[in-house]
């Protein structure tokens, strides 16, 4: 198989020694946006690295903060959004890259799946053109090589008789079809980074799961990281090998994925997973909602934001913001009372025949792959 030539990359490291450092490192991301109740801070202080080839989990409810995470790693926030702190790709800091050198690194070193295949393709353009679009662009290949290459990359994405729909139209494509073709844009110039938003959640139930499996075969093969957004666990317990729970605009659990399913050390990921959907129900599922509301973000306390939907909460919670404190080594919390949580019992012995399939229960060993 062979690979489109990446030249010099545009939207590449400031000096030499930045090539040591770690693909993506976020330092106390934080973005404020305008809504009708004037500006609200909707992310809080994110802080996390991904290494080159790593697999990064995001979990919450709706509405804590997960796409506008992603959309910040495109260059993609709302107009008028404003962005502090540090979000540093390859060595290079992206908060406040101009325009201009965004467009040179979105599609290229960094892609995106987007939830919805119908929103991200062009219903005026046959699909080959919009996987070629990119090759074209960034890799500067001819009309006839970028067709060929576009070809090549709607086999990978094992879509039927690929040669004869090369010139079909989204609308001619099933639901799963139309996403493997947004996976297929996704992959052409190889991007070091992959971030996908809730990719299945537009397709019915046994097709998330072929599509997924798909995507981390390619990512596994292609060796790029992925940040991957999903309501279903049982994705994330396979597909992941780290997880960040997220609650208002902050991340409030952080861990080895087998330990955060094993643990659970914040009481937002306790609640998360007492309302998870029960083996034997549907994988992919989603999430029932825990007790008590989100609070909107103009409302966010100036404590612990979840104090007023947790079992545990005290005083000093709704006093200052906790930090996020160490659980154990490379696991943390943002929790002031983690020593009151009780500990979960081990998990239940399994067939191996159980433990392969279904929605996660307890914390299988080998949760995350690698
Ligand atoms: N364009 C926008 N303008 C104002 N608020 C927004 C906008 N986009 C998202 N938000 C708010 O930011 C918060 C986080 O949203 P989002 O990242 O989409 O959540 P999630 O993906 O976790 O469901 C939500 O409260 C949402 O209402
Ligand atoms: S800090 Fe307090 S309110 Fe917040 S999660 Fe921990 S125990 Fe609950
Ligand atoms: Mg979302």
């Amino acid at each position: 198989m062979t690979a489109p030539h990446r030249p010099a990359p545009p939207g590449g490291p400031g000096t030499p020694d930045d090539r040591a450092a770690p693909l993506l490192v976020l330092r106390d991301l934080r973005v404020r946006l305008r809504t009708e109740r004037g500006m609200v801070e909707a992310l809080r202080g994110l802080d996390f690295t991904l290494g080159r080839g790593e697999t990064l989990g995001l979990i919450g409810e709706s509405g804590c903060g997960k796409s506008l995470t992603a959309l910040a790693l495109m260059g993609l926030l709302p107009e008028g959004a404003q962005t502090s702190g540090s979000m540093r790709f390859d060595g290079r800091e992206l908060v406040g890259l101009p325009e201009r050198d965004w467009c040179a690194l979105r599609g290229d070193r960094i892609a995106m799946v987007f939830q919805e295949p119908m929103t991200a393709l062009n219903p005026l353009h046959p699909i080959g053109r919009q996987i070629a679009e990119p090759l074209r662009l960034h890799r500067g290949l001819s009309a006839s090589a970028a067709r060929a290459e576009a070809l090549r990359l709607l086999e990978r994405v094992r879509l039927p008789q690929a040669a004869r729909r090369l010139d079909a139209y989204p609308h001619q494509l099933s639901g799963g079809q139309r996403q493997r073709v947004v996976i297929a844009i996704a992959l052409a110039c190889r991007p070091e980074l992959l971030v996908a938003d809730e990719p299945t959640t537009a397709l019915d139930v046994t097709l998330q799961r072929e599509v997924l499996a798909l995507l981390a075969e390619l990512v596994a093969e292609d060796g790029m990281a992925l940040l991957l957004i999903s309501h279903d666990l049982g994705v994330m317990a396979q597909q992941v090998q780290r997880l960040l729970v997220m609650y208002g605009g902050q991340v409030v659990e952080d861990g080895p994925t087998a330990a955060v399913f094993r643990q659970r050390r914040h009481p937002y990921t306790r609640g998360l997973f007492a309302a998870r959907p029960r083996l034997g129900l549907p994988r992919g599922t989603r999430l029932a909602t825990i007790a008590g509301r989100v609070p909107e973000l103009a409302d966010l306390p100036a404590g612990c934001a979840f104090a007023d939907r947790c079992p545990w909460a005290a005083d000093a919670c709704r006093a200052a913001m906790p930090a996020l404190q160490p659980a154990a080594a490379g696991h943390a919390a943002r929790c002031l009372r983690l020593d009151a949580l009780p500990e979960l019992p081990p998990p239940p012995q399994r067939a191996p025949a159980d433990a392969a399939g279904g929605p996660v229960d307890g914390a299988p060993d080998g949760a995350a792959h690698g």
